[in-house]
């Protein structure tokens, strides 16, 4: 009784998963989003200026993370890159950034490696 909703619930989420999954690799391709950081200050402290962009072409990318160390809240509008935690920052309030959309910040201090870690691509 118990185990049939849930092997239908499995069955309907494996499928629409597979659907999203073919979604993207047919939209998107290795189209990931790029978090770019170029040193435009010399000064001391120096200065960089911070570019994450939605590279699929076809489809929004949301909820997107990136590990940032620890970097500092003060440095930047958190409605832009907000920190959520050691190592944990969320672009754009975790909100759609459309297709090709790119936002960018500068921020003044010692540089904060940065990298991608997640997020998903809202194919139709
Ligand atoms: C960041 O700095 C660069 C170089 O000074 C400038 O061209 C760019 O407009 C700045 N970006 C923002 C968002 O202030």
């Amino acid at each position: 009784m118990l185990i049939q909703p849930a092997f239908k619930l499995g069955f309907w989420t494996l499928l629409v998963f597979s659907y999203l999954q073919y979604g993207w690799a047919a939209k998107c391709g290795a189209n990931s989003p790029s978090v770019r950081q170029t040193q435009v200050g010399f000064g001391d402290p120096p200065k960089f200026m911070v570019e994450i962009q939605n590279n699929c072409p076809m489809c929004p990318a949301i909820d997107i993370h990136v590990k940032c160390g620890s970097f500092s809240q003060t440095l930047v509008d958190p409605s832009l890159f907000k920190v959520l935690g050691y190592n944990d920052c969320v672009v754009n309030g975790g909100l759609p950034l459309a297709p090709l959309q790119k936002i960018s910040f500068n921020y003044s201090h010692q540089k904060f490696l940065m990298s991608l870690s997640t997020w998903y691509f809202q194919c139709e």
